[in-house]
């Protein structure tokens, strides 16, 4: 069986949840089981959940996880809408490493390469809205919002304007199209190529990839176990803030308005503690094998005792 991603930051994700000692272990986004097969392998007193809203994927990893049957189920769909339904069960390790797999990126038809004959980026290849009706139907403001807020991009206007200049005369059918008209707006020259933002930008308005980890978050802050631990792979700063941000309110203990002179709450309000507040990151030998592992940003948070 070839192996169509490798897992990033492998050995510090099964570090951080060597202390689990019972319940179950959820892998948000289990991909190719590169994660999950190893905490099954390593964790045998763990029952495993994964979750993926592709279809290709998780025939992979149903066929991966074949070895595991008795301890592993999983489930189709995005996770901030099957996380929640699952929490009455003793989840006790939580593993979500954001963004696309190397085959959804490498593979021509899904659209998410700068080289695809096809508009698409769709993680579901069945979910109703794709990159095409993002780049083809929305209105220019829109597009910009999309572009400066997820994607960053300095010269946003420029590019909106651009892209609906070129679908005024016909429509953006592919994205080698798409990352042309990119490369005309925005210099070349720079570390990355001119469409990488651009494509971040639209990637995230096709998937919700922001709302999905607002939703895991909020799931996880209603609800959680006592000792849980959750581990989370960002890839760009827009994911990383979302997380670091929520692991920061919830090990505070003063919940007072900044604005207040004294606390008054009792200063009792956190609810667990992160790992670090630094970002676990590759090492130079997990940077050699795999420069995709070079944004990977991991964040662990451990609810309390008696959460
Ligand atoms: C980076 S890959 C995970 C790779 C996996 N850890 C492995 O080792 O094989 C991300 C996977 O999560 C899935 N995914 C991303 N966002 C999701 C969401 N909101 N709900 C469900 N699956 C999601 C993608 O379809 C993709 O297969």
């Amino acid at each position: 069986m070839q192996i169509p991603h490798v897992p990033v930051l492998l050995e510090e994700v099964l570090k951080s949840f060597k202390d689990v000692d019972t319940g179950y272990f959820v892998d948000c986004t289990l991909g190719y089981a590169g994660h999950s097969s190893e905490m099954l392998k390593q964790y045998t007193h763990l029952k495993h959940i994964g979750i993926d809203r592709d279809d290709e994927a998780l025939i992979f990893s149903k066929q991966r996880l074949e070895p595991f049957t008795k301890r592993s189920t999983l489930y189709k769909g995005t996770f901030a809408t099957v996380f929640p339904l699952l929490q009455e069960r003793p989840i006790m390790a939580v593993l979500a490493d954001f963004g696309v797999s190397s085959l959804q990126l490498d593979k021509k038809q899904r659209g998410f390469s700068f080289h695809s004959d096809t508009l698409d980026m769709r993680m579901d290849a069945t979910a109703s809205l794709s990159a095409y009706q993002v780049v083809n139907e929305y209105p220019q403001d829109k597009l910009e919002y999309i572009f400066d807020a997820y994607g960053e991009v300095r010269l946003y206007k420029a590019l909106a304007r651009a892209v609906i200049e070129s679908r005024a005369i016909a429509p953006i059918q592919s994205a080698k199209e798409l990352s042309e008209i990119a490369k005309s707006v925005i210099p070349a020259g720079g570390k990355i190529h001119p469409a990488t933002l651009m494509f971040q930008g639209i990637r995230i308005e096709v998937n919700n990839e922001l709302g999905e980890i607002e939703g895991l978050l909020d799931a996880l802050e209603k609800q959680h176990h006592k000792n849980e631990v959750v581990s989370l792979i960002s890839f760009h700063s827009l994911e990383d803030r979302l997380v670091k941000n929520r692991f920061k309110k919830w090990s505070s203990a003063c919940i007072c308005d900044a604005l207040v002179m004294r606390c008054t709450c009792g200063k009792n309000h956190a609810i667990g503690k992160a790992f670090s507040s630094k970002p676990t990151t590759a090492t130079k030998e997990e940077l050699h094998l795999n420069p995709r592992s070079r944004s990977a940003k991991l964040r662990s948070f451990r609810f309390n005792k008696d959460a």
